[in-house]
């Protein structure tokens, strides 16, 4: 087993004063409401909409929020805690705490080296990068930008087997060592913000880069993609439309995939269990951020529940509303072994490409291992929901 390596994260904040007695300030904010702010003057309004926007009303994407405020740490004192320990593996994966980046399609539309840029933050951070279905460059593209970094592969699982295996023989050459299919996206949630501008960037070929890459998708077309964007575009919306799956269709993921698969945008138990009982090694508790289900529970609401149907059999992983270190404390206390965080890279990416990624994540592992130490902890496997009480608003 790896040596544990005492983290260093906190020490972002030293350099950052350090900097600012030099008349430096940060490139953009990270207090989580002024980025999306910032993000919004600074983005183009059609991108700002599709990464920003939730399902209809936002009541969900509130909901993810309030669910993390029913909770509150309680601190302990003297500890002793003087460093943390926040590295831990997960599925086989080693990380230097536990949080990856969500899988976050398109994003050249926020700036273009996109997911290139995401990878080499990542690989330079040591977190894993999960890379959607929807990636603005290709499989292989991401994995070299990501280098000997952590990566894992989110599936849209297309309407074709053929086409299926495809993707998956190329995640696993490319060094993906982990499978994510996401469940709660069959189709796309009414999104009025998106909406209102007319704007879904993949049906004006931006975010389709896996498919066209793909020998069997372009065996597939009369004329390749560079020829005939609208057909193939038509093509790539037709295999992905594939809403029809059920549980025992997981099989041929099973079948084909050597690693751990994971389920992404699990909230029930009964399907956390489902999960189990078809082979899957884990599940991501996660509402996709409020896009999908409007007036959807917050997913941290469903976390306890399912890490107790689940939790010991299979990882259980969280996403949905990360913002701070505190939140990623509360996710954990209550039981996953990690969590990904989506939109705040994003707009790190948006402001300032592969650095800003680089500022968004390395600010919320400081904060993280601010707020273990502060509440007198030493290791993350020592947080529990006794670190936590639960707070009902009268
Ligand atoms: C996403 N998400 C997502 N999930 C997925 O499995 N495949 C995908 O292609 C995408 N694409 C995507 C694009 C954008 C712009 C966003 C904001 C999100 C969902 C993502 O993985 C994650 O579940 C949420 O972003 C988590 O919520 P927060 O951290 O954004 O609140």
């Amino acid at each position: 087993m790896a040596t544990m390596r005492a983290a260093q994260f906190a020490r972002y904040q030293q350099e950052i004063f350090r900097a600012g007695t030099a008349g430096n300030r940060p490139p953009f904010p990270l207090e989580p409401e002024a980025l999306v702010e910032s993000a919004r003057r600074q983005m183009g309004p059609g991108p700002f909409a599709y990464v920003e926007g939730p399902a209809s009303s936002g009541a969900t994407m509130r909901a993810n929020r309030e669910a993390f405020d029913q909770w509150r740490i309680v601190p302990r004192m003297l500890t002793g805690s003087t460093v943390r320990y926040l590295e831990t593996t997960v599925l086989g994966t080693p990380m230097p705490a536990p949080l990856l980046a969500a899988p976050v399609g398109v994003q050249s539309i926020v700036h273009p080296d996109g997911e290139l840029a995401t990878a080499r933050a990542c690989a330079a951070l040591g977190v894993p990068m999960v890379l959607s279905t929807m990636s603005s460059y290709s499989i292989e593209a991401v994995a070299e930008a990501n280098g000997a970094g952590p990566r894992w592969f989110q599936l849209y699982r297309p309407n074709d087997d053929e086409l299926t295996a495809s993707l998956l023989e190329r995640a696993r050459l490319a060094g993906f060592t982990v499978l994510v299919v996401t469940l709660d996206t069959m189709s796309l949630a009414w999104r009025p913000a998106i909406v209102d501008q007319a704007y879904l960037p993949m049906l004006r070929g931006v975010g389709n880069a896996v498919l066209f890459s793909d020998p069997v998708f372009r065996a597939g077309l009369a004329k390749p993609p560079e020829q005939d964007l609208a057909a193939a575009v038509a093509r790539w919306d037709e295999l992905l439309g594939n809403a029809g799956q059920r549980w025992p269709d997981l099989r041929l993921l099973r079948d084909r995939w050597p690693g751990p698969i994971i389920l992404k945008g699990i909230q029930h138990p009964d399907d956390a269990r489902q999960a189990v009982a078809h082979g899957m090694d884990g599940v991501v508790v996660s509402n996709h951020g409020g896009r999908q289900v409007d007036g959807a529970i917050g997913a941290l609401d469903a976390l306890p529940g399912i890490v107790d149907a689940v939790g010991g059999e299979a990882a259980v992983l969280y996403d949905s509303g990360v913002r701070t270190g505190a939140d990623v404390f509360k996710a954990l206390a209550l039981g996953a072994e990690a969590v990904l965080v989506g939109r705040p890279y994003a707009y790190g990416l948006g402001h300032a490409g592969e650095s800003g990624v680089r500022h968004v994540l390395r600010g919320l592992l400081a904060d993280f291992e601010l707020t273990v130490g502060l509440a007198g902890h030493t290791r993350v496997a020592d947080l529990d929901r006794g670190s936590l009480r639960e707070h009902r608003p009268q």
